[in-house]
């Protein structure tokens, strides 16, 4: 018997039979690690690669095998797996389970958990090159895409049969975020974001450039939150680590001075090539205020005096954008405030700026609590509206209490827009 339904979330894995089987031992262990509970379904002929014993001890539960072993103590019937998920997450897929998917065979326990559960369907495809993309097999995953199951697509790279193509299982992480995704909220489905973040990089010399200690921890926790929630999200980021973190759905631009962000954030916001305006545009980068007159085509040397720096004014990228009249603009902004002072002094210095710059919404935030950590405090400053203080939380919870908020609005907008 299953236990109460626990705050952990369930997930059922189902494993099938391919030389990556033994990618799903690691991919249980990601999922328990990051608060999942993780009972597996296993086929035939996955425990030819990986022992049901391996998952068994791994999960703490029985594994399923088949229809006929569910009397047994401990063991779960299919049915009662189906309806404890909260996501089914096929990895690896092989091709005959995909196909068989399709037509809603369920000749095995993992075919039967699959049409009798209600749960979100992950699918992660894992094969050789030339199965995957054989017309029937491409057909297939269509199929399956066509009827809102997602796709954990496969990576290309050096296959285990010796191929270099595309067939390798997706990374633990990417099918983490798409499983999340698929049982999030769903709230920014069909919103398009824009996301800034990191530092910009100012050069002075091939050598040397002026910069800020941000570290874009803010702006990666944002996207992949706005992720989970459903929007299409592009990031356009300064020289940062951590990119590799996001789901690859997210569109990256990568670029370094200001000018560069302020080029790349307004030709994501306006669209163009078959894509709409954007819903919102978060500025959660650094941009640096300043940039030297001229950049020295070679290394400045040491002289006998010492030099000085001529500096030259950045464009206000938020400012920019906000300069289309709030009446005709469709893009909701949202802008952050670094302040070193008191908080009253910081959600004084966050209304001014929401006014100056046209935004929507200010994130007030103090350089002490916010800089090179993983946490941070938040006062969320908008018009007509009392700041909301998000206490001192890890930057996946503020991320959620800002987009809390730009959800909260975009339907006050919907709301007004219905009503006119
Ligand atoms: N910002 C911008 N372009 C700039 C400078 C800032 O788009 N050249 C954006 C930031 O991304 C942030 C907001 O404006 O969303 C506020 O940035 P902040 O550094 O707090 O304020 P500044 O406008 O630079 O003003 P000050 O440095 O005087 O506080």
């Amino acid at each position: 018997m299953i236990g109460p339904k626990s705050r952990r979330t369930r997930i059922v894995l189902g494993v099938t039979g391919s030389i990556a089987s033994y990618k799903a031992v690691d991919l249980a262990r990601y999922f328990m690690k990051r608060g999942c509970d993780v009972r597996v379904v296993m086929t035939e002929s996955a425990t030819k690669f990986v022992t049901p014993l391996t998952f068994q001890s791994l999960t703490h539960s029985p594994v399923t095998l088949s229809f006929w072993n569910e009397t047994a103590a401990g063991n779960i019937g299919h049915i009662e797996l189906a309806d404890w998920a909260e996501a089914l997450v096929i990895a690896p897929a092989s091709a005959d389970c995909i196909a068989k998917l399709t037509i809603g065979a369920a000749e095995s326990a993992l075919l039967a958990v699959a049409l009798a559960t209600r749960a979100p369907l992950i699918i992660a495809p894992a094969m050789n090159t030339n199965m995957l993309s054989h017309p029937q097999t491409q057909d297939n995953i269509a199929a399956l895409r066509g009827r809102g199951h997602t796709i954990a697509e496969p990576e290309t790279g050096e296959l285990a049969c010796g191929w270099v193509g595309t067939g390798r299982l997706a990374s633990r992480r990417e099918i983490y975020l798409q499983t999340m995704r698929a049982i999030g909220p769903r709230d920014l489905l069909g919103k398009r974001i824009v996301i800034s973040a990191g530092p910009t990089r100012e050069m002075i010399d091939p050598v040397r450039y002026i910069s800020n200690r941000s570290s874009g921890k803010m702006g990666l926790a944002l996207a992949t939150e706005a992720h989970r929630r459903g929007a299409s999200v592009t990031l356009v980021h300064g020289p940062i680590v951590g990119i590799a973190s996001l789901s690859r759905d997210i569109r990256r631009m990568a670029v370094t001075s200001a000018a560069e962000m302020s080029d790349a954030m307004k030709g994501c916001v306006a669209g163009g090539r078959g894509e709409t305006e954007a819903d919102v545009a978060i500025m959660a980068a650094a941009v640096a205020d300043y940039r030297p007159a001229t950049i020295d085509a070679n290394k400045i040397k040491k002289g006998p005096s010492v030099p000085t720096l001529p500096l030259v004014e950045n464009e206000d990228i938020l400012k920019s954008l906000g300069q289309v009249g709030v009446a005709n603009r469709k893009t909701m902004l949202v802008g952050f405030a670094v302040e070193t002072g008191t908080h009253e002094q910081l959600v004084a210095e966050a209304k001014v700026k929401l006014g100056r710059k046209g935004a929507d919404i200010i994130v007030g935030n103090r350089a002490e609590d916010a800089f090179d950590k993983g946490t941070n405090q938040v006062w969320i400053v908008s018009a007509d509206e009392e700041p909301l203080h998000i206490e001192t939380s890890a930057k996946r919870v503020i991320a959620r209490a800002i987009l809390d908020k730009i959800v909260m609005r975009l339907r006050q907008l919907t709301s007004c827009e219905l009503t006119h």
